[in-house]
Order: structure tokens, then C-alpha cells, then sequence
């Protein structure tokens, strides 16, 4: 199954991977409500794990704004929910066959400003596309991380994992095959908004996109140099995931 797996991720560029258990997802769930929750002003509905999915409807632009910022959007992790990304066997043995060991750090790439955060990972909400159409980033490489061009391919992997929103309707929109391509450094757009550069649509166009249908603790394992992106929300409950970077710890 390993093997099966390896196989698929060197083809293809990602796999999905069974990380998580219910109760780790929960806990990784309240952390976050957690987070929000410090952000949003004490007359305003606080979330909870029921009503999360609702988020949309409860928050107003100026907390919302608030909750995404930059500088807020982010949770610590701990033991718990580091264990199971350094135990298993697959992401071991992905890291072994691209970089020849597996060792890494979990870092978040929060702001272009301020250095990169150790055991912490970013969260990302999104709401339902026809309420909300600016909530998701275009498609785009994980490679460029921090806003620079790169092009060492060793340097990182990212994982992506559902909080809220399995079904292909809400999952994260990847390019299959994708990472074997070279793809020009011409090909991103000139724009400065995004943190990971996005790529022009014309480029693009050329490339077939899937989403995944996961369950609760799946994650998506992918490729720096997969394109990934433009994931609207097209279900009516709003998105949450975050996205883990794990780094090679030969560059850092
Ligand atoms: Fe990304």
C-alpha cells in the first residue's frame, strides 16, 4: 500500500493520506474556534464546533477581516497533532525517496515580512462562492513560498487538510502530473497580493484540475511544483483548512 502510494505521489504529485484520527481532527477543530473566537468582539455570536460551517452568516466584514489577517490567521501545534506527521510511514518515505532522508520542520510561511514560524501552521476560511467570491487565492505553486521564485524542488512539501468541507465541492483543486512540468517563471503573474505567486490563466488553461473526496482526518500530501488553487468554495457552508509546510531541514 506504501509503495502504491510512493508510486502515486511521484506520478501524479500527491497522494492522499490517512493522518488524523476523529479525535485529532476534533482537537485541531477547537483550536481554531479557539483562534477565531479571540477575534471576534464579545457582543458579536462566538463559534462553536456545531456552527462553524455558519461562520458566514454570523460575521460582518470588519471581524472578518479581522480573523484572516495575516498576523492572526495561524495555530500552534503540539505534540498531538505534530506526532502523527512525523510517524508516518508514508510521508517517511516520500521525504526519503525525494530528498534522501526524512527530516523536517513544520513552519508557516505567514508574512513576507517576519520570519517563518516553527510548529505552526496557517488556516485558511473560506465562504460559499456565491456570497463571497474573493476568499480564494489563484492557482498557484508552493515552490515560490514567501513571495520568492525558487527553484529547488527539495526545498518543501505541503499538506493540506479539511477542518470543515470533505466533498469535492470545497477540497483543494490540484493539477495531476503537474509537478513534472518546468514551468516558466514567465508563467506567474505580476502581482505582489499573494504570499504563494499566482499563475497566469492562460497558462493554466492547459492543465486539467481534480478535487478529492476526503474524510475527516484525510489529508492531501502534494508536490511543490504542483499547481494548485483557485478552490471556490461551491458548497454553502463555509470552508476551513489549513495548510502545513513541512521543510527540508538540509535548507533550513
Ligand atoms: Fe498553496
Amino acid at each position: 500500500m506504501i509503495k502504491k502510494k510512493l508510486n502515486q505521489f511521484i506520478d501524479k504529485g500527491f497522494c492522499i493520506i490517512d493522518l488524523y484520527s476523529k479525535n485529532e481532527h476534533k482537537y485541531l477543530l477547537s483550536k481554531i474556534i479557539k483562534k477565531i473566537n479571540k477575534n471576534i468582539p464579545a457582543k458579536s455570536k462566538k463559534l462553536s464546533a456545531k456552527n462553524l460551517k455558519f461562520y458566514h452568516s454570523y460575521q460582518d466584514k470588519e471581524v472578518h477581516d479581522k480573523v484572516i489577517k495575516n498576523t492572526q490567521r495561524y495555530i500552534s501545534l503540539d505534540k498531538k497533532l505534530i506526532m502523527p506527521i512525523i510517524k508516518n510511514k508514508l510521508i517517511q518515505k516520500i521525504s526519503n525517496h525525494h530528498w534522501g532522508h526524512s527530516k523536517f520542520s513544520i513552519k508557516w510561511v505567514g508574512s513576507l515580512k517576519k520570519p517563518m514560524k516553527l510548529n505552526t501552521t496557517g488556516f485558511r476560511i473560506a465562504r460559499p462562492e456565491k456570497l463571497s467570491s474573493k476568499d480564494v487565492g489563484g492557482e498557484h505553486l508552493d515552490l515560490h513560498y514567501g513571495g520568492k521564485k525558487n527553484t529547488n524542488q527539495k526545498k518543501l512539501f505541503t499538506l493540506w487538510c479539511p477542518i470543515v468541507g470533505m466533498s469535492k465541492n470545497y477540497t483543494l483543486r490540484i493539477s495531476p502530473g503537474s509537478h513534472k512540468f518546468k514551468h516558466p517563471l514567465s508563467s506567474i503573474s505580476k502581482q505582489k497580493k499573494y504570499i504563494s505567486m499566482v499563475l497566469n490563466k492562460n497558462y493554466v488553461k492547459r492543465f486539467k484540475f481534480i478535487r478529492p473526496n476526503l474524510k475527516v482526518g484525510q489529508v492531501i500530501f502534494f508536490h511543490p511544483n504542483l499547481i494548485h488553487g483557485s478552490s471556490k468554495n461551491l458548497g454553502s457552508k463555509t470552508r476551513v483548512s489549513i495548510d502545513l509546510r513541512i521543510f527540508n531541514n538540509t535548507y533550513s
